[in-house]
């Protein structure tokens, strides 16, 4: 390592883990570290007149390494001029000039923008004849060889455990070959290929032990979906099931993780077994709620036995257990409210929100037009009834997520209404009804726009909100016509700036989704705490209470939470309502993620599996409960 990272943690922190790691608030901060490792590199084999080998990956995960890299090159005249790079991976078939090719990605990325010398650029070639790949893997492996090995190599991990395209099942001592991708791989990549059945089964891969003999390697990982493969690799033993844990037997090797990714390791998922016992209320509710799941317990029922026999006898050092339950039952307890605006004249010492002013201004931000409704439908609905005055902000228009066989349904029914209407759509009707993949045209993806804001609206209504309170924000990073978003710029800023500062709100609800650090919700939320900082001065600011929902695929960890909304049976069903006016959205929705449940389904889920985690931790028995943290800024 040439390079100082932050503290990893103490010794008896990391006792679990195998592999050096460090842990980062942001994957921003971390790629800077990255890229600054790489750099002095360069440059040490610069002045000694040497190649500096690296060793790259594609995906999500190093971008904002290349962005950095492109940026020292272009600000601090970091030259590439003396590097040799080879990839990782590739599929098979593929052309090199096919955007989804990892040949298109390095050069999008990081090949045209910096100095480096074609000739030094390898990738294995996805357009080969079948019977030429195992000769190409040959001589790639000879190259690395005959150049010294490689100095650095970049690595990410699949949510497989994979590293490259060695999928489960990978041979410790594998070379450069062609493999056959694991569905979950080929699921993870369907967005980019408009469907799994287009993604090629088939890649080229350095092998385990060609990476394995890299001088150097860093694992980048960020986001929640990466945790249970990073755990599995760092704490587990060796196995070939988790490719990523080979690694273990690697003199040099750093993960280098943000704290979604590093959730599941043991100093972060339960710290009290490594002796860090940080007598904080989150934290001992965090610990004790662990213990509740362990002894299959509720609160008010764990003994002194039950804290001593599970590691957790440090707590006991300040607080009888039944001190501990109690504290720990109440905070709890008191998250529940059926006033999410707050209980107007009523003492609101324990309540999650204020009494006053008893009507708030609030103002809901929804990534895409529906989460609004999916993750909070029955708390909206709640507000509203309460007499507050709810708006909604659409953030995008969520138009990519509307098929093109939607759009052509609303263009025919237009067309049947009179003949200037079908003379105008008929040429976007005869390319609607020839292609399935997203359509960048710009007066398709419009139209997709308002299919979407008609439905919003029709949702809306329901709940009961006049349209001059329903807000559609089309913020320009979104709208690239392609699933690839662009980088939101100030004017995305000025826009959730200048509506928080018209409506000046007592609540401001939004997406505290964590799952996906590249994901449009991720990046709406980043774009909200921005401008939040930015205004957080201004008078009306000190009455604003920000609340962070959950979207459909991830609910907050009972610790976490600050406001828990019950709903009745009859509240369930309205919400389900709320949601099947997103018709677009229903059956195959197109960006479903790994799950096969529809938006509605996924949502009375979690919504019905957090009731009843509180009832078993000995709260009431609720139908569902909608649940939210609140952010401090
Ligand atoms: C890419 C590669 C893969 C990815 C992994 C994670 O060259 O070999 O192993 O690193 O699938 O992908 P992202 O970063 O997109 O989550």
């Amino acid at each position: 390592m040439i390079i100082d990272y932050k503290s990893p943690g103490t010794l008896e922190q990391t006792r679990y883990e195998k592999i050096h790691s460090v842990i980062f608030d942001e994957s921003k901060e971390a790629s800077r570290i990255v890229a600054n490792e790489i750099a002095i590199l360069i440059r040490k084999k610069q002045k000694e007149n040497e190649s500096c080998i690296l060793g790259l990956a594609t995906g999500s995960s190093p971008i904002s390494v290349y962005e950095e890299l492109v940026r020292l090159h272009k600000e601090e005249g970091l030259s590439f001029s003396n590097v040799i790079t080879f990839n990782l991976d590739e599929y098979f078939p593929m052309k090199k000039v096919d955007t989804q090719s990892y040949h298109h990605f390095m050069h999008i990325h990081l090949f045209s923008h910096i100095d480096i010398k074609p000739k030094n650029i390898n990738i294995p070639n996805g357009e080969l004849d079948f019977n030429k790949v195992n000769s190409h893997c040959n001589e790639y492996e000879k190259k690395i060889k005959k150049l010294g090995g490689i100095d650095i190599q970049l690595l990410g991990i699949g949510s497989t455990g994979h590293i490259g395209f060695n999928e489960p099942g990978s041979n410790y001592s594998s070379l450069t070959r062609l493999v056959h991708l694991d569905y979950t791989t080929r699921n993870d990549a369907r967005k980019a290929f408009y469907g799994i059945e287009n993604v090629p089964t088939k890649a080229i891969t350095m092998g385990i032990n060609t990476i394995r003999k890299s001088k150097r390697v860093v694992l980048l990982a960020w986001g929640q979906n990466k945790s249970k493969a990073i755990s599995k690799a760092i704490e587990g033993r060796v196995d070939p099931n988790v490719p990523a844990s080979f690694l273990q037997n690697h003199k040099n090797a750093t993960f280098v993780l943000d704290k979604n990714a590093a959730s599941n390791l043991t100093r972060i998922q339960s710290p009290w077994k490594v002796g860090d016992v940080k007598l904080t209320l989150e934290s001992k509710a965090k610990a004790v709620i662990w213990l509740c799941k362990k002894t299959n317990k509720s609160i008010l029922n764990l003994t002194e036995s039950d804290y001593n026999e599970n590691y957790m006898s440090e707590l006991l050092i300040h607080q009888s257990p039944y001190k501990i339950n109690l504290e720990v039952f109440n905070k709890i307890d008191r998250t529940i409210t059926g006033w999410p605006g707050g209980k107007p004249n009523v003492d609101d010492k324990y309540r999650p929100e204020r009494a006053s002013p008893a009507k708030k201004r609030v103002l809901i931000f929804s990534p895409h037009p529906d989460d609004d409704v999916i993750s909070m439908g029955a708390t909206f609905d709640r507000l509203v009834s309460q007499g507050h005055d709810v708006h909604v902000a659409y953030q995008t228009s969520g138009n990519i997520a509307v098929s093109n066989s939607d759009v052509l349904k609303f263009l025919e029914v237009f067309s049947e209404t009179s003949k200037n209407v079908k003379n105008r759509y008929q040429e976007l009707i005869d390319i609607l009804k020839k292609s399935n993949e997203i359509l960048d045209n710009k007066e398709i993806r419009n139209i997709a726009s308002l299919i979407r804001e008609k439905e919003s609206l029709a949702a809306t209504r329901f709940i009961g909100i006049p349209d001059s309170n329903v807000h559609f924000l089309r913020l320009p990073f979104y709208e690239t016509g392609t699933i690839k978003k662009s980088r939101p710029t100030s004017l995305d800023s000025k826009i959730i700036r200048n509506i928080i500062s018209n409506l000046k709100p007592h609540q401001i609800y939004a997406a505290g989704d964590l799952a996906d650090p590249h994901g449009t919700h991720k990046v709406c939320l980043d774009i909200l705490f921005d401008v939040l900082k930015s205004i957080k001065e201004k008078s009306f600011m000190k009455n604003c209470w920000v609340w962070l929902y959950r979207g459909a695929w991830h609910e907050w960890e009972v610790h976490e939470i600050d406001m828990s909304i019950p709903m009745s049976p009859n509240q369930v069903l309205k919400k389900r309502k709320a949601i099947f006016y997103h018709q677009t959205q229903k059956d195959n929705v197109m960006f479903q993620g790994d799950d096969n449940r529809e938006f509605w389904v996924r949502t009375e889920d979690r919504n019905r599996a957090i009731a009843k985690t509180f009832h078993d931790l000995g709260m009431s028995d609720y139908s569902a409960l909608e649940t939210f943290k609140r952010h401090h800024f």
